[in-house]
């Protein structure tokens, strides 16, 4: 049977052109190793990102300790996967521990060290931690700086002998785990104010990747929300694209949150907006604060330019309707009439002719239309 798609597929070249041949690699490792639910899926392809990935490539061929920096929702995990997966250590586990997650310092120690039963107050039974769990594999130690100083010793002493003595008991225990820490936080100050250890920072520190912010990765966050509304379009069966507007919006906009700012906000548009058309408002409210307070002195304007632009385009009325008389009654501005007929052009590729038949002007009306643009001065740059 012929299996018809409502919707068309998602443009696999492109989804492919936007992740580099490392990337790919990457991505083809974690399907194999996870299946679809950790999707270690690099996209992009700005020299910086670039460097990132070729960073990565090197330290998986090592089994030195890793420390990955950089803002928040930058990709840290993603690239600890990432460096996992291209190491040999790929067929063992993969653990994941957040120090931050644990207040307290005996907790997090049996966490990763393990403990003996009766070691202390609710240590009802033996317990291996996670890095026997993780031996011959890797673990992930994110926002170290949130380590308990005492863990922060026992950690020094894994990373150098290769050993950890579980909580309460003597003998160490040999252990084969390469850690690849993660924070967003200033290690080097917290070392300055005595937070961190000095020779556990220079330890981890001997690799280091400093994962770039959007906003220095130029264009690439235009890749990302192509790939991020290609891979909700084809879970919900329904595609949709950004509005101009929007996108005009967001190549101004500095992405203080990062790739997880920028997924979020995709998957906002994509379930608010009720066209198939993503405008600024469907994702206004969930930008940052001062970006919006800029943007929206501009809002209404090409809100209302693309509202009636959009209505042209679908037939549902013609410019003497829409466009022409509004103008002449000041119901629209020449600035919103002089960003419809811009519109326009951008889709017939600047050619007046054909912007007859996508604004519903009879050939006998092209020179009336294009006196009255000429007159009101309605051309782009004239
Ligand atoms: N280049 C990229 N291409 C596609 N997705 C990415 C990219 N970088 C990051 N992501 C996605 O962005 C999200 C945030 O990434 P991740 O959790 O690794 O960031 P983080 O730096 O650890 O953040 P935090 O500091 O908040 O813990 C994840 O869903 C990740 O898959
Ligand atoms: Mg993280």
């Amino acid at each position: 049977m012929l299996d018809i798609h409502p919707h068309p597929r998602p443009d696999l070249a492109n989804l492919l052109s936007s992740q580099t041949e490392l990337a790919r690699c990457i991505r083809e490792r974690a399907l194999e190793r996870w299946g679809d639910k950790h999707a270690t899926e690099i996209v992009g392809r700005h020299p910086t990102l670039i460097r990132a990935l070729e960073t990565i490539a090197r330290f998986a061929e090592s089994d030195s300790p890793i420390l990955i920096t950089g803002e928040t929702g930058t990709g840290k995990e993603l690239f600890a996967r990432a460096v996992y997966l291209l190491s040999r250590r790929n067929g063992a586990p993969f653990l994941s521990v957040n120090c931050a997650q644990y207040q307290d310092g005996q907790l997090i120690a049996s966490e990763l060290f393990g403990h003996k039963k009766g070691s202390f107050t609710g240590a009802l039974s033996d317990h291996a931690g996670v890095f026997e769990a993780a031996h011959r594999g890797a673990l992930f130690l994110d926002e170290i700086a949130e380590l308990s100083l005492s863990a922060q010793a026992m950690l020094l002493r894994t990373l150098g002998e290769g050993e950890i003595v579980p909580v309460g008991e003597t003998r160490p225990r040999h252990v084969d785990v390469r850690v690849i820490a993660a924070t967003s936080l200033d290690l080097k100050a917290l070392v300055a104010a005595g937070r961190f250890r000095a020779d556990l920072y220079y330890r981890l520190r001997f690799l280091q990747l400093e994962v770039p912010p959007v906003r220095q990765r130029g264009d690439d966050w235009r890749l990302m929300v192509t790939h991020y509304l290609e891979r909700l379009g084809v879970s919900r069966a329904r595609h949709k694209s950004f509005s101009r507007e929007a996108l005009a919006l967001l190549s101004a906009y500095e992405w203080p949150g990062n790739v997880r700012e920028l997924k979020a906000l995709v998957d906002t548009g994509f379930h608010l907006s009720d066209s198939d058309v993503i405008e600024p408002r469907d994702f206004i409210e969930s930008l940052e604060a001062a970006a919006r307070a800029e943007q929206f002195s501009r809002l209404p304007l090409l809100d209302k330019a693309s509202a009636v632009y959009r209505r042209l385009r679908a037939g549902e009325a013609s410019f003497w309707e829409v466009v022409h008389r509004p103008y002449m009654n000041r119901e629209l501005s020449r600035t919103e009439a002089a960003e419809i007929v811009a519109l326009g052009l951008a889709d017939t590729g600047g050619s007046y002719k054909r912007l007859l038949s996508v604004f519903g002007i009879a050939a006998e009306d092209y020179l009336r239309f294009m006196d009255f643009l000429r007159h009101h001065r309605l051309k782009p740059h004239a």
